[in-house]
């Protein structure tokens, strides 16, 4: 026997405010066609007043709670991935464990842009397996429209705002049972060298000022593909799984040409791989959650499946990880 951590259960939260593609071509010089065709989006949630990391981190969990069926006084261990926090510090995941009554365990923030998520969920995957705590929520959270640029076309009909959240519960299993349930393997990388191809030119250690985002759309696209079919590849590699073997890829939806160039280098068929780009755009470290929660709750991943999540963003960072859920 040996501890795994397993997803017991998954929640998100969007903004009340949808903005289509329409609206953001009344605010910057873009169209309708050149968002859908470049990069499939055609929706994204935009945060109002009182929407905050924190207020939709805290509505997603709840919800993964629910459906996990686990109270909030049981979690031991809070891990938010955000770049978006709601104050420079303490962390928004401590509001989060306030919020839900599970006060005294450990709660910390991760910052790992787009692929915080996967370090997030890598994290609390390691500190169950060493017996840090037993249950643990790992929370994808952001609000990426307070550090856009809205005069710069390039970038701000990109992104969008949310969370997801999912809980982890370190369980016993057999590892010899092809079918045990839990996370069985992840790989995470960074390549601090592209910093300047996909950074937020502001912090509080330089400018004083929280800044905007700034993106070379082209040039992180490229390395997305080629990082991305590279670390599945690690994963499958350290498991002795194969591609085929594999129910349901749940990606970081930044683009809907980078899913199918991903998907198409490992030979994987469009219909397993888990695609809410369209209505949410890019959510940086809510979008793998938000997916899965998605994906999750309409039906298509049921008990049992083996779903491999992977994302890749600023720093560079990436990485994969592969779970029967
Ligand atoms: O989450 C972290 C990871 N992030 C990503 O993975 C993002 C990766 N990159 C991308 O998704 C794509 O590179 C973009 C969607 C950002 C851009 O698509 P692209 O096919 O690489 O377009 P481009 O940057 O080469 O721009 C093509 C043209 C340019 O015009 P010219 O120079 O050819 O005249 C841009 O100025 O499209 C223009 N353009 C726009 N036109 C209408 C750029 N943004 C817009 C816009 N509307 N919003």
């Amino acid at each position: 026997m040996t501890i795994r951590s397993v997803i017991k259960g998954s929640g998100s939260a969007l903004p009340k405010r949808a903005v289509a593609n329409a609206e953001m071509a009344q605010m910057v010089d873009t169209t309708d066609e050149w968002i859908v065709e470049r990069t499939g989006i055609r929706n994204r949630h935009i945060a109002g007043e009182g929407e905050t990391t924190a207020t939709l981190a805290i509505e997603a969990s709840r919800k993964a709670l629910e459906a996990a069926g686990i109270d909030g006084a049981d979690v031991g261990l809070i891990v938010l991935a955000t770049a978006t926090p709601d104050q420079t510090f303490p962390a928004t995941a401590t509001q989060v464990q306030h919020a839900l009554g599970c006060n005294g365990g450990i709660a910390f923030d991760v910052a790992a842009v787009c692929s915080g998520f996967l370090y997030a969920l890598s994290v609390a995957d390691s500190m169950l397996k060493t017996g840090m705590a037993k249950t643990a929520l790992v929370i994808g959270a952001e609000t990426f429209s307070r550090i856009l640029d809205w005069e710069d076309r390039t970038t701000c009909v990109l992104f969008g705002d949310g969370a997801g959240a999912v809980v982890l519960q370190a369980q016993d299993v057999d590892e010899s049972d092809p079918n045990a349930p839990g996370i069985i393997a992840t790989r995470l990388h960074a390549d601090g060298k592209h910093n300047e191809l996909l950074y937020v030119d502001g912090g509080p250690s330089t400018t004083g000022t929280v800044g905007k985002l700034r993106m070379r759309g082209k040039e992180v696209f490229r390395h997305a593909v080629t990082n991305l079919s590279d670390v599945l590849r690690e994963v499958l590699a350290d498991t002795g799984i194969q591609a085929a073997d594999i129910d349901w890829v749940v990606p970081h939806q930044a683009n809907a040409r980078i899913l199918d160039a991903t998907a198409r280098k490992l030979g994987l068929p469009e219909e397993k791989v888990i695609v809410t780009v369209d209505r949410h755009a890019n959510t940086s470290a809510a979008s793998v959650p938000l997916a899965y929660d998605t994906a999750v709750r309409d039906g298509r991943i049921k008990p049992g499946d083996l779903v491999m999540f992977e994302a890749m963003g600023g720093g560079f960072t990436w990485g994969a990880s592969l779970a029967r859920v």
